[in-house]
């Protein structure tokens, strides 16, 4: 049964992107994507998509190598970020409290067991819009861009992990997120862990990092207004030499409408539409896949792709050779 601090987390807030090709990632982002720049400190630039209340989701920073920095995620009070650290620090994972930066207001920076850098933070600036992006509705936190694909806020956030159950249950146990789906391995464990924070399905996820490092990337996903939004990103991404590397398709987990790409730095993004699928249920209880049917594909059929499980960001030595092999099927 869900008790109180199974609400603690609000949202993810926003994620910090390394790209060793700093200027085409930032095309893709603003002009591609239709994200706005409304900051830039040193390497990094701050970018929002159009109906999200805070200043910024994504801080993309020119990097030697690609991969992710620290990920933000909002508490819903002042307490509930007190509870949430006191957890943290008994585990031993806490770094300690940061000061405030762009949008954001003071927050506590720690890692999960995989070593992925993250920070809780309650404190935080409402996005004001100026002339250019004014909306015509004063419940919309900006003006519709109208072009490019249009992504309207960010969603959730995947990473690899060399221990799929030490980082589920981090996230169950200490983060007190609330788990949707998971993937069940023949030997034992997960192979993949879903988790919600409120009525989204899932919010953070967790998937096995074939190549056994720690602390790498796989994807975080925009949510576009629909469906169709979906498909037209394909087109687009086409259109602009981004490479496609799977869908668009229906997920047979959680069952959201996807697209993946790379950027051109590398990292891979998902075009994500969540469709009306919402957890009401506030007991709802974990949907668990066994390998057997995972390995019947994706909703209607077609086969998860092999890179999955390779490609990640900051990539390994032979990321290319390793993707190539997954692809031919070996492992
Ligand atoms: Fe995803």
């Amino acid at each position: 049964m869900a008790v109180a601090e199974n609400f603690d987390l609000a949202h993810l807030g926003a994620i910090e992107l390394f790209t060793p090709r700093f200027e085409e990632s930032l095309h893709f982002f603003r002009d591609i994507c239709a994200m706005r720049e409304v900051a830039r400190v040193g390497d990094s630039a701050y970018l929002r998509c159009w109906d999200e209340y805070q200043v910024y989701s994504l801080k993309l920073t020119a990097s030697e190598t690609n991969g992710v920095g620290r990920t933000l995620y909002r508490t819903t009070s002042p307490e509930a970020l007190e509870r949430r650290v006191a957890a943290i620090e008994k585990t031993g994972l806490g770094h300690g409290w940061r000061e405030p930066e762009v949008g954001v207001g003071r927050s506590f920076e720690f890692e999960d067991p995989d070593g992925h850098l993250m920070a809780l933070y309650y404190d935080t600036e409402q996005y004001v819009p100026d002339d250019e992006d004014r909306p015509a509705l004063k419940n919309q936190a900006s003006a519709y861009p109208g072009r490019g694909i249009n992504t309207r806020r960010l969603d959730h956030i995947n990473y690899l992990t060399s221990d799929v159950d030490a980082a589920g249950e981090f996230w169950r146990d200490v983060m007190m997120a609330r788990e949707s789906e998971r993937v069940k391995l023949d030997g034992g464990g997960y192979g993949a862990w879903w988790f919600r924070l409120h009525q989204k399905s899932y919010d953070v996820v967790y998937s096995d990092d074939w190549t056994g490092e720690r602390g790498r990337f796989h994807h975080f996903a925009f949510a576009p207004d629909s469906r169709e939004d979906v498909l037209k990103a394909a087109d687009i991404c086409l259109e602009n030499g981004i490479h496609i590397e799977y869908g668009p398709y229906k997920h047979a987990i959680n069952q959201t409408f996807f697209l993946y790409v790379w950027e051109p730095g590398g990292n891979r993004i998902e075009f994500a539409n969540a469709q009306a699928r919402l957890i009401l249920d506030p007991d709802s209880p974990v949907v668990e896949w066994s390998q057997a049917e995972r390995a019947k594909g994706q909703a209607w059929g077609m086969k998860t792709v092999p890179t999955f499980h390779t490609h990640g960001t900051p990539y390994v030595e032979n990321q290319e050779e390793i993707d190539r092999r997954a692809m031919e099927g070996g492992h």
